[in-house]
């Protein structure tokens, strides 16, 4: 039983952050933060949205696309490093604002910006074994979890969800392959360690700040978002006989715009090949690649006919990619 897109769907926040907004708060500017990154705008969530309702605004787009209602999904798997609450899970909160009825939902936290491809390796491997809807989620709530006065990490991120609904029906994609990996080893590079139980929320974590500080080594992060999402590019595509030459369009997770253009030299591409919205959104974590496929099929970049690649990298360190045929 083969696995196929059937639906796409994003959520951004209305709440425009500029550079200069950012240059108004913290000791940075626009010229920074462009030259490194290439970001010039990003979405931060008001304070009546949560993560959870930014990951129903995603799936409703998704299922409307699909043609489909929330009585029709048979799963849902939302990934997210920013969830709704400690306990329980964010699916478990979205099925029931769905109104799925008692389906399973669960959560694939932890693997940053990895997490939604990572997320799809799952589901397909659950429609493979027996043919079923699942309603698979990218969606961050970063504002309202990192220290906002941190510069070196503040101005990379916004908030955002991304959503695919995924099932046997082959109208639209079929899902062809996925590859995660993992190294573990490499946690304190980028890690927000306060609210687990090494280091729980306390007064302790408040007074020191570390409750939501985001500890990163930008530069061995950008060597290794590069070295990992090319070579899981390569590796998905060779394992279904193709090559980069065959793919009409990238869409990689949107960390940094000079992390895609590494990516994207590496794998020899030309630049119309490789879809890029970071300068519009900054880096969503787990919600960048969905949201991104959602916006480049809705733009028309992605047709029937096209091998679309996808390709992630995060925390932990988790990368994924995947071949998806239109
Ligand atoms: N504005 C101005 N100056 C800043 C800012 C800022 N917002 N942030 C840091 N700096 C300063 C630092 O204090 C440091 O100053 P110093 O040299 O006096 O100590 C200097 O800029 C750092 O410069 P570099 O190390 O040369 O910066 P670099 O070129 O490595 O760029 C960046 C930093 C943008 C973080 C880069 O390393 C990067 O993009 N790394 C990838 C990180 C990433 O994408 N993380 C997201 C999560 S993981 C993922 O999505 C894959």
């Amino acid at each position: 039983m083969a696995a196929h897109l059937m639906g796409f769907g994003r959520y951004a926040p209305e709440r425009i952050i500029t550079n200069d907004d950012w240059a108004a708060r913290v000791d940075t500017s626009d010229e920074w933060i462009t030259q490194r990154t290439g970001i010039k705008r990003r979405r931060f969530a008001d304070d009546d949205e949560s993560t959870m309702t930014m990951a129903v605004a995603a799936a409703e787009h998704a299922l409307k696309d699909a043609d489909l209602v929330a009585g029709d999904i048979d799963e849902i798997i939302v990934a997210t490093d920013t969830p709704e609450m400690m306990t329980p899970d964010t699916a478990a909160l979205v099925q029931h604002q769905l109104g799925c009825g008692n389906i399973p939902t669960y959560d694939l936290g932890g693997s940053g910006c990895a997490g939604f491809v990572q997320a799809l390796d799952v589901a397909k491997a659950r429609i493979t074994v027996a043919p079923k809807t699942v309603l698979v989620i990218g969606v961050e709530l970063i504002s309202r979890m990192i220290s906002l006065d941190d510069r070196a990490t503040a101005v990379l991120f916004g908030d955002a969800a991304g959503a695919v609904v995924a099932g046997p029906s082959a109208a639209r994609a079929e899902v062809l392959e996925v590859i995660s990996g993992t190294d573990g080893a490499h946690a304190e590079i980028l890690t927000l360690a306060a609210g687990g139980t090494r280091n729980p929320f306390n007064s302790g974590s408040l007074e020191s700040g570390d409750y939501n500080r985001l500890v990163m080594d930008g530069r061995k992060v950008f060597v290794e978002a590069v070295r990992r999402m090319s070579e899981a590019s390569v590796e998905v595509l060779d394992r279904i006989g193709k090559t980069t030459s065959d793919v009409a369009l990238v869409i990689p997770h949107q960390a940094n715009k000079r992390i895609i253009d590494a990516v994207r030299k590496q794998l020899g591409l030309a630049d119309e090949r490789v879809y890029v919205n970071v300068h519009e959104y900054g880096n969503t974590g787990s919600a960048t690649v969905p949201f991104a496929l959602s916006e480049a099929v809705d733009e028309g970049r992605i047709g029937p006919g096209d091998l679309v690649l996808l390709t992630a990298f995060g925390a932990g360190f988790h990368w994924a990619a995947a071949a998806i045929q239109f």
